[in-house]
Parts: structure tokens; C-alpha cells; sequence
């Protein structure tokens, strides 16, 4: 088992090149200015609300299918592990020191703290309780076709920086909230005895958060760069229709 992912050597050293190429001092020590959200970017939000998520098909079969809930974690483990690694990736793009740091919070709650060298309060390992507290095999958990396709579409959509915030933060960070909100229900019915609190809650409460983190981050991307907006919904855009797409498919399997 391999325990590092695969690398872009030339990535690292366009990410040295450029600070000699483009050398800005302010655009990467001085803090950025605080501008309003961007329309856009309060546009792309909007696009959650609209998508319905909490009400797909999915969530009421999984409310009555305790296989499905369980299929629904076994794939989740997937995309939560996938997901706190290209947040990893994002904020290696991020050039201004201040949105880093800004933006690191993100990545920070999806990891949480160290307490003997386990990441107690990290999503990915709160989730793997979740499972083992189902009973759910580590050996009998595959992704599945749509979860491949849903992070393959996920990774298309990041084909920049601006691309990167709008997916990451509108289509999993804010599209969470209403999405695990639905999930717990499904638990509530299906498998009222599993302790799910720990793992969706910590979603719930934090991805709103979360969200609005990189929000501020993209408006400021956006008004120094104004060419970056149609970037930005165009991601957001086609990571909301990829997950509902990945629950139209879940719930395909169990209809
Ligand atoms: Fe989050």
C-alpha cells in the first residue's frame, strides 16, 4: 500500500519559476484588500439552494434502505479522503501569504488537531468510525462507478485556481450542509442506534464556515482579476450538477 500520491514534479518547479517570472512583493506579503462578495460569486451560491440537494430521491431511500445508508458511507469514504487532499492542492496555488493562511483554516478543519499521532477530530477519520460503528468492513469497501465518475468530474472542474474554489467551495463545502442535514434524517429512520452525530455534525456546523472562507477568498481573487469570474460559476456550476448526477446514479442502484 502506497502511503504518498502521485506527484507533479514540474507543478513544483513552475511554482518556483514563477516568483522569479511574475515576482510581485505585494501580491505575495501585503494583505490583500477586503472587498464585498462578488455578484458572482453570490450568484454561484445560490446555485445550492436551487439544486434541491436535501430533497433528492437518494436521501428518502436510504431512509428506508439501511444497505443504501451504508453503501452511501462506503462511497463517502472516497470523497471525503479525496476531498481534504485536493484542498491540500488548492493552497499550494495560492500565492498572497494572507489567503493562504485564510484559506489553510479550511484545510485545518478537515484535518483538526494531532493528539497521539491520530487526527482525532479529522472528517476522513471520523467518517472511518462512523463505518466501523455500522459494522462496515474495511475489506468490503470498493468506490463504485458514479463515486469515480463524481471525483473525475470534481477534478475536471479544477482546471485552475479560480475553478478550484468555485468546486471545492460551492459543490462540496456549501452543497454539505443541506446535503448531510438530509443524511442524518436518512440515519435517524434506517439506523437510529449508529451514533452518526459525530462525523455529520462536524460537517454541518463547519462547512458553512468553510464556505464563506473561500467565498471572501474568490471574491478577492475576482476583483483583482476580473476575468476569473466566469471561471468560477462555469466550476461551481458543474461541480452542483456533478453531485446531484452522483445521487441521481446512487439512487439508480437501489430503485
Ligand atoms: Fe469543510
Amino acid at each position: 500500500m502506497a502511503l504518498t500520491g502521485p506527484w507533479n514534479a514540474e507543478l513544483a518547479s513552475q511554482l518556483v519559476e514563477s516568483n522569479f517570472v511574475q515576482w510581485k512583493y505585494g501580491a505575495r506579503f501585503l494583505p490583500t484588500e477586503t472587498v464585498p462578495l462578488h455578484p458572482v460569486v453570490e450568484e454561484a451560491s445560490r446555485l445550492v439552494p436551487e439544486s434541491g440537494v436535501e430533497r433528492h430521491p437518494f436521501f428518502a431511500l436510504a431512509g428506508r434502505s439501511r444497505p443504501a445508508l451504508e453503501f452511501w458511507v462506503t462511497q463517502e469514504l472516497f470523497v471525503t479522503g479525496v476531498f481534504a487532499q485536493l484542498l491540500g492542492l488548492t493552497s499550494s496555488a495560492l500565492v498572497n501569504v494572507h489567503q493562504r493562511a485564510r484559506f489553510n483554516l479550511v484545510l485545518q478543519g478537515e484535518h483538526g488537531g494531532v493528539k497521539d499521532g491520530i487526527a482525532r477530530a479529522s472528517h476522513p477519520w471520523l467518517l472511518h468510525k462512523l463505518a466501523h460503528s455500522m459494522g462496515i468492513a474495511p475489506d468490503s469497501v470498493e468506490p463504485a462507478q458514479p463515486t469515480y465518475d463524481f471525483l473525475r468530474d470534481l477534478a475536471f472542474s479544477m482546471s485552475s485556481p479560480i475553478g478550484a474554489l468555485g468546486a471545492l467551495g460551492v459543490g462540496n463545502e456549501q452543497m454539505l450542509v443541506p446535503e448531510y442535514g438530509a443524511v442524518k434524517s436518512a440515519f435517524e429512520s434506517a439506523a437510529p442506534e449508529v451514533e452518526h452525530g459525530d462525523f455529520l455534525n462536524a460537517n454541518i456546523y463547519e462547512d458553512t464556515e468553510h464556505s464563506a472562507l473561500i467565498a471572501h477568498i474568490a471574491s478577492e481573487l475576482i476583483a483583482h482579476d476580473p476575468s476569473l469570474a466566469d471561471h468560477y460559476l462555469a466550476a461551481a456550476r458543474s461541480s452542483v450538477t456533478a453531485r446531484m448526477r452522483y445521487y441521481d446514479r446512487l439512487a439508480d442502484l437501489y430503485t
